[in-house]
């Protein structure tokens, strides 16, 4: 399978930002903003607003997911959201592992690995999302680090499942810093987590996968990123927060000719 038969996806992540009505207008521009493409458009939303976003994006070719979850089923976890309530809520996909659940929420491979089960089980989509802080790609442990993380997040995922999920591969370094990673440190980092996936799974599965980028995407620099071998779509955090911004960044991708 080569890259223009893979899924590409551009996805947005409000993180905490928007109250539901504020998400109604935003979708509502987004609708009328998008020209015809070719990409699959993820708009990750605040809980509050999955319902009332699902609703309005009804119908387009956006998709409303979440942002976290819990990996039980239910039970006694004060505050934490389950699969089946997300879906309950209009979600059809979940963001994972993202870095800031990471470290500033203590989420370890083990418990990415969980809710990555239980997403699986549910049939909710998960975005799985790895990458390496500036600390560790400084001190030369990047494969290192990429390599304990796919091992630990994707732990016991049978070759289907991994095959037809989504992996974001954000440097930590990267993300709401500006800095965005030049398309080659991108791309080269993408052709690694390919090939380990290769070897931990197998061919066909690396193959399949679709690779989101993420960490400081904007309009002018969306279009390089996505003309890397290894890069099949975008995860999009500040510059998602605005429709005219996301739209470009939608735009940018889809004026790519050979896609
Ligand atoms: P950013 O965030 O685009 O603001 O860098 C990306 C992300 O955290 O998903």
């Amino acid at each position: 399978m080569s890259k223009e038969s893979r899924r590409q996806i551009i996805a947005g992540n409000w993180k905490m930002n928007k109250t539901s009505l504020e998400a109604k207008e935003y979708i509502e521009k987004l609708k009328s903003f998008l020209l015809p493409h070719k990409s699959e458009v993820y708009l990750a939303v605040p809980f509050t607003a999955l319902s009332l976003a699902s609703r309005i994006a009804e119908n387009s070719s956006i998709k409303i997911g979440a942002q976290n979850m819990n990996a039980a089923a239910s039970g006694a976890f004060t505050g934490e959201i389950a699969a089946t309530m997300l879906i309950d809520a209009g979600a059809s996909f979940v963001i994972l592992g993202h870095s800031e659940r990471r470290q500033l929420f203590g989420e370890s491979d083990e418990v990415v690995n969980m809710k990555l089960k239980r997403s699986l089980e549910e049939n909710l989509e998960p975005i799985v999302c790895i990458g390496e802080t500036l600390e560790e790609r400084e001190s030369g442990r990047m494969q290192e680090v990429l390599e304990r993380q796919i091992s630990q997040t994707f732990a016991d995922i049978i070759d289907a499942d991994m095959a037809s999920l989504i992996l974001a591969y954000e440097p930590v370094w990267a993300i709401g810093t500006g800095k965005t990673a030049t398309p080659e440190v991108a791309q080269e980092a993408h052709a690694f987590i390919r090939k380990v996936i290769a070897k931990k799974w197998n061919p066909t599965v690396a193959e399949e996968i679709s690779f989101l980028y993420g960490g400081s995407v904007k309009p002018d620099n969306a279009k390089e990123l996505m003309l890397q071998q290894d890069i099949d779509g975008l995860l999009v955090g500040g510059a998602s927060l605005a429709p005219d911004t996301f739209s470009e960044i939608v735009d940018a991708q889809a004026t790519i000719p050979q896609l």
